[in-house]
């Protein structure tokens, strides 16, 4: 009888730019206070990519190399790479094509994936599959937006939310069972309303009426998508634990997309689980979208131990959201032992 394929983390990579914009820089901008910032979100200062020139596609980049080198391996060894983001370079190429391109991944195929702040998720589920069908050995998934670029400066209630971010995660056949054990996603796409960019699609294409409107920038009406939020984290997530017969005890660490501080905590409540178990770096970074998720990992790499089990949880735009349950598959920093390859 073959042995059952997971998809197992082997390596993480990350990169934030060294440009921070804090509650202080933001209330020269707009009508807001520091205080209101940190107990509304729990956010202090984020990171934006500041240089001209510099897109998501660099950010990818740069979390990539990190990952295959930690890892020692060759990019010319990744077989696919896939892009979670809603801040694509351009709308064509995809910007996993031109993270390839940069990186010298030459022998990997590609596509970008748009769920908003799932978008790590989706990938990560995308990605998982083609391990398990023995399709491809080495499965890059990376969740970066540079939000920077679709926020408006002078909008008080999205933009002290958001920052610029990539984190990037390696997916390589394990028959031990470690790796990704389960998902569950969801998607409604009645919730569009309450989240969206108006326009420079098919729908609305850009125009000098478009820009002048303001409607290549980020709508969200806040309160109503933080109780979608706030219920759709924490039900699916005690859903994931139920389907899979555990209990918050049994949950190392709650890996939470970084949107709210509150919506964080109310999911781990829902678990069971205390705050020491639960990552959070929405201080630091405030939320990166796509990128909230692997930039966590990439903080926390050095506490995690082989056989943890993690959940990672995520609501966005679309609505889409979702949780996920991973069987850590390395201890510490690196493990050597996991270079057999
Ligand atoms: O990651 C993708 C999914 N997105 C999310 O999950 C975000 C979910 N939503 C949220 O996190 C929160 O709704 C926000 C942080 C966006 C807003 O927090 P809130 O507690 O829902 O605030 P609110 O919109 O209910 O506004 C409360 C008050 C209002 O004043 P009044 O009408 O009560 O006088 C706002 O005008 O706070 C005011 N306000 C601000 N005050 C200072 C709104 N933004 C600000 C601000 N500074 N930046």
């Amino acid at each position: 009888m073959s042995q059952k394929i997971t998809a197992a983390i082997t390596s993480i990579g990350g990169y934030v730019p060294e440009d921070k914009l804090t509650n202080a820089d933001l209330m020269k901008m707009v009508d807001t206070n520091e205080e209101w910032i940190r107990t509304r979100t729990g956010i202090e200062e984020r990171r934006i990519q500041k240089t001209r020139g510099k897109a998501t596609s660099d950010m990818c980049a740069e979390a990539v190399r990190e990952l295959c080198q930690k890892r020692g391996i060759s990019p010319e060894e990744i077989d696919c790479l896939i892009v979670g983001t809603v801040t694509p370079d351009m709308f064509f190429p995809s910007t996993a094509n031109l993270v390839c391109d940069k990186v010298g991944a030459k022998n990997a195929w590609g596509f970008d994936l748009a769920a908003a702040c799932s978008g790590f998720l989706y990938s990560l589920t995308t990605g998982t599959a083609l391990i398990e069908s023995g399709r491809c050995r080495k499965v890059v998934v990376v969740g970066s937006d540079k939000m920077s670029s679709i926020v408006d400066y002078s909008d008080r209630t999205t933009c002290i939310i958001f920052g610029d971010g990539a984190g990037a995660v390696l997916l390589e056949p394990n028959t031990e069972g470690f790796g990704v054990l389960d998902s569950i996603l969801r998607s409604d796409g009645t919730g569009a309303h309450y989240l969206h960019m108006k326009a420079g699609g098919s729908l609305k294409p850009a125009s000098f009426e478009t820009v002048a409107a303001k409607q290549h920038f980020i709508y969200q009406e806040g309160q109503a998508v933080f109780k979608f939020a706030v219920k759709g984290m924490a039900d699916v997530s005690a859903e994931l634990l139920e389907k899979n017969n555990l209990s918050g005890e049994d949950i190392a660490w709650l890996v939470p997309h970084q949107a709210n501080k509150r919506i964080i905590d109310a999911t781990a409540k829902r678990m069971g689980l205390s705050h020491d178990k639960v990552m959070i770096n929405i201080d630091r970074y405030g939320n990166t979208t796509s990128g909230t998720i692997p930039l966590c990992l990439w903080d926390w790499e050095n506490q995690l131990k082989k056989g943890d089990n993690l959940v990672f949880a995520a609501f966005g735009g679309g609505f889409t959201w979702g949780a996920t349950l991973v069987k850590w598959a390395y201890d510490g920093h690196y493990d050597s032992q996991l270079a057999h390859r």
